[in-house]
């Protein structure tokens, strides 16, 4: 299946993509994630977008784009389908995504839109807790890893992303709702669009997911 999560930072599009990468076997691509491995290598390219990804504002779509095309192209995808994480995040990027995927001939199954709230963003994300070698998801008072500081899963060191402070979430938040709406429109349009509350806990959220995608299996909707 290839699927796409939209929904506001610290709606837990992250959460929700390991936990179902772990039963659906899909290959994750979050473009958070590589734009910060970008910038973690000092890569050209790492130094060029910070500013972007530090302050909450979007990378351009010229590139974004290009990232997803490559990784698209590379062996190491599964043939289960993909989580898209964090892309599209305009209505550019969107319509990007359908003309790669036409050319390879895997359209988007499913767009899963996880609604949620200022007050509960702010809380999830300012005290989320990321490890610096496994990315695992720790927060402060949700989710406390067993020993302070420490990944339970590797023994990393955690720590709190640069634009986790609530100004810098405030502006991630304004600079989404700038943008979701045509794409909301437009998976809407392509009957591809399912709502979720995604103000309840991770496992509920999951749950529910679950249940819609095995809706979907069983009209026969979904391809490999
Ligand atoms: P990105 O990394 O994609 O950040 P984001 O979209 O703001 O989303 P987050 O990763 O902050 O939140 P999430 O929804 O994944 O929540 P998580 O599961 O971690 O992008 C960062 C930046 O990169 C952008 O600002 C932009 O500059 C750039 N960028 C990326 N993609 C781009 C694109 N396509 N175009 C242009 N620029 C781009 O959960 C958060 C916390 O809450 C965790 O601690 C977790 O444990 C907890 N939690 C999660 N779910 C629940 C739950 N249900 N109940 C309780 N706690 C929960």
């Amino acid at each position: 299946m290839r699927i796409v999560l939209l929904g506001p930072p610290g709606a837990g599009k992250g959460t929700l993509a390991k936990l179902l990468q772990e039963t659906m076997e899909v290959t994750h691509i979050s473009t958070g994630d590589i734009l910060r491995e970008e910038m973690n290598h000092q890569t050209p390219l790492g130094k060029k977008i910070k500013r972007f990804v530090e302050s909450g504002e979007l990378v351009s779509d010229t590139v974004v784009t290009k990232i997803i095309e490559n990784r698209l192209s590379s062996k190491k995808n599964s043939d289960r389908g993909y989580l898209f994480d964090g892309f599209p995040r305009t209505e550019t990027q969107a319509r990007d995504l359908d003309k790669i995927l036409t050319k390879i001939q895997k359209p988007i199954d499913l767009v899963v839109y996880m609604e949620s709230t200022l007050p509960v963003v702010l809380q999830r994300l300012t005290g989320r807790r990321v490890c610096k070698e496994c990315g695992a998801l720790f927060h402060m008072v949700n989710k406390l890893p067993q020993r302070p500081g420490i990944c339970d899963l590797c023994g990393g060191a955690l720590y709190q992303r640069p634009d986790d402070h609530e100004e810098t979430i405030k502006t991630r938040m304004e600079v989404y709702l700038k943008n979701i709406q045509p794409i909301i429109d437009y998976y809407a349009a392509q009957g591809k669009l399912k709502k979720i509350d995604a103000n309840r806990n991770a496992e509920t959220v999951k749950d529910e997911l679950m249940k819609i995608f095995d809706a979907k299996s069983k009209l026969g909707h979904a391809q490999p």
